[in-house]
């Protein structure tokens, strides 16, 4: 791995492993860091083994550190808080005195303890294994505490929290089914004394099953056809799937079967949704359809040829 992007690679591919983020912390024991409390940044943490209890983290030998670290009696694993970011920086990066902007303890063993971390681990150094341009510090816990603060996450170069995780999921999928009749479309009352069209929210069943589900209600010998267009509704945060569907019969559970045409289009509330009846209105009379690829106030048009149609 001589190779400057070969290492960057794998340090890319490292990466992609969700982590923790730690401190680890001990006292100096010599020369100019003699009693003083040392520390860096570290997501290499992993458990080891319950009995005896012992944890592992991974030291760079290029570390200012390495040195007191690799000859330290013991040190202490810190667990981040996910409020604790600045000072997982801090232990990264070249500050004169890593201590001077936080609170901390000596641990029961004796290595600083950072206060309102998620978890502690005071250990006594049980080896230390040579690995490559890293060495392993393997510790035996001799006392620790844990609390119910969410952990700080690291992910591809960036920190996460649970929160953040959990709120990233995805604009919410909705469906909305065009359905036409004789030059007619449904449209049905928007609770505020406009016109939409029928629109269901998709669920873990999928798109085509959320359709399907819409039109069994509305009481419709129609079937889900062409997408029509996919637009982003970015002031709701939906994604909008529009199928044209052909109907053959049934007489609608609600709204009613409206001309396509633009002067029956004006109670259309929702401005996407108007913008792509009266695109369909003027494709019909045309006979000349596309699909629109776009969010709710601009996109392109992607023709549909003759055959497709
Ligand atoms: C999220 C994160 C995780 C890190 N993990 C490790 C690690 O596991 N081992 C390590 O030696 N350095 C790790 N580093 C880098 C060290 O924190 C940094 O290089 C070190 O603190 C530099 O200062 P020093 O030379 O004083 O040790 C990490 C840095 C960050 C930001």
């Amino acid at each position: 791995m001589s190779d400057p992007d070969a290492r960057r690679h794998l340090r890319d591919a490292f990466g992609t492993f969700m982590t923790g983020v730690t401190v680890v912390t001990t006292i100096g024991h010599s020369g100019e860091t003699l009693r003083k409390p040392l520390g860096f940044t570290a997501n290499s943490f992993s458990s080891v083994s319950l009995e005896p209890p012992l944890l592992l983290v991974s030291i760079a030998r290029s570390s200012s550190n390495y040195a007191t670290f690799s000859t330290a009696k013991g040190f202490a694993i810190n667990i981040l808080a996910e409020d604790q970011r600045e000072i997982s920086n801090t232990f990264a990066r070249p500050v004169a005195d890593r201590f001077s902007t936080i609170d901390w303890q000596p641990g029961p063993h004796g290595s600083p303890v950072i206060d309102r971390v998620s978890a502690w681990f005071d250990c006594s150094v049980h080896q230390i294994v040579e690995a490559g341009d890293h060495a392993l510090l393997i510790g035996r816990v001799e006392a620790f505490a844990s609390n119910a603060a969410p952990g700080l996450g690291y992910y591809r170069g960036s920190y996460f929290t649970a929160n953040s995780a959990a709120v990233a999921p995805g604009p919410e999928v909705v469906v909305t089914a065009v359905i036409e009749r004789e030059g007619g479309v449904l449209l049905t009352d928007d609770g505020t004394g406009g016109l939409t069209l029928p629109t269901t929210k998709v669920g873990r069943e999928g798109a085509t099953a959320a359709l399907e589900r819409l039109l069994a209600a509305l009481n419709l010998q129609a079937s889900p056809g062409f997408i029509y267009a996919v637009f982003e509704d970015t002031a709701q945060g939906h994604q909008h799937i529009a199928f044209r569907c052909p109907c053959t019969g049934g007489s609608p559970a609600k709204g009613a079967f409206v001309e396509l045409a633009p002067a029956n289009l004006t109670d259309v509330t929702d401005p996407a949704m108007s913008v792509m009846l009266n695109r369909l209105a003027e494709e019909s009379r045309q006979g000349n359809y596309g699909i629109y690829f776009g969010n709710q106030t601009s996109g392109r048009v992607a023709k549909v040829t003759g055959e497709d149609q």
